[in-house]
């Protein structure tokens, strides 16, 4: 059997948090690619690159950091991850999830996830911001669930239930947020690929019949790993380009993080306003 992390592994790293920081965080946020300077308005934080932590693996992406940022924003305790860290990275399953599985250590009830995703619904334009109302887990079809291997118990049961993903009272907090904000939220399902290679023309054609609005290379796995914890989530995609079902344009990561720049603030102020609502 392959090595699977262990909740002493887990509790190791949340532990050497805990012993640098006053806080207690109730939001673990997560930020996708090009999202990471929403980190940067984090007050009386505490910076703590993933590097310091015992069984961490560390971001090798263009535009993720690789550190956790521990104070306050909208005067609420939270925990951000300034970089996440992806599969087609090289990492596991069980080392691109353990950020979630230290959150649950530390006693975090719940957790925002942001993302850099492929607009696959016609109507979405770069730039938008779509909550995610529900996930398809292609890479767990494809046999990459991050819930393999001996299950912890102390987390969470053996086979959770994944009836709702995405928690209905944070997705109404943000939808009224949207509103008085006068931000366009858009809403859909976002559906996970491993990566790291954009999707063929058929692919997105599969994908949109298969109901997916948006497409990207993260968070599926980390929303699993919460949710066999209990967590509550609340799931943001910034939408960076469009997904060409024809094969007319190209997608580049340049393209992605460019569009980071428009749809932080947008993000940021949704972030805000939730928080502001716990
Ligand atoms: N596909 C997959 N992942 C992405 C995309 C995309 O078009 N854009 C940003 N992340």
């Amino acid at each position: 059997m392959q090595n699977y992390i262990t909740l002493a592994q887990i509790d190791a790293a949340a532990q050497a948090i805990k012993q640098r920081i006053l806080i207690q965080p109730i939001v673990g946020i997560i930020l996708g690619s090009g999202l990471n300077d929403l980190a940067d308005s984090v007050q009386n934080a505490v910076h703590i690159p993933y590097s310091d932590l015992p069984n961490f693996p560390v971001s090798t992406v263009q535009g993720h950091v690789g550190r956790f940022v521990i104070g306050e924003l909208e005067g609420k305790p939270v925990l951000v991850m300034q970089g996440r860290i992806h599969y087609y990275e090289g990492y596991t399953m069980d080392q691109i999830t353990l950020p979630v599985r230290v959150m649950q250590r530390m006693g975090i009830p719940s957790m925002i996830v942001t993302n850099a995703a492929g607009g696959v619904h016609p109507d979405f334009q770069p730039g938008d911001v779509m909550l995610i109302t529900d996930q398809l887990n292609l890479m767990g079809m494809s046999g990459l669930n991050p819930l393999m291997g001996p299950n912890l118990d102390e987390i969470g049961p053996r086979f959770p239930d994944m009836s709702q993903p995405y928690d209905r009272t944070y997705c109404d907090l943000a939808r009224k947020i949207a509103k008085e904000k006068g931000i366009t939220l858009r809403e859909g399902v976002y559906a996970g690929l491993s990566g790291p290679s954009f999707e063929s023309p058929a692919d997105l054609r599969f994908l949109r019949l298969a109901g997916t609005d948006a497409v990207g290379m993260s968070t599926v796995p980390e929303v699993i790993i919460a949710r066999h914890g209990n967590m509550r989530v609340l799931g943001l995609s910034g939408i960076s380009n469009k997904a060409n079902l024809d094969g007319s344009t190209i997608t580049t990561h340049e393209e992605v993080m460019e569009a980071g720049k428009v749809i932080t603030p947008k993000i940021e102020k949704i972030i805000r306003g939730v928080l502001h609502g716990l």
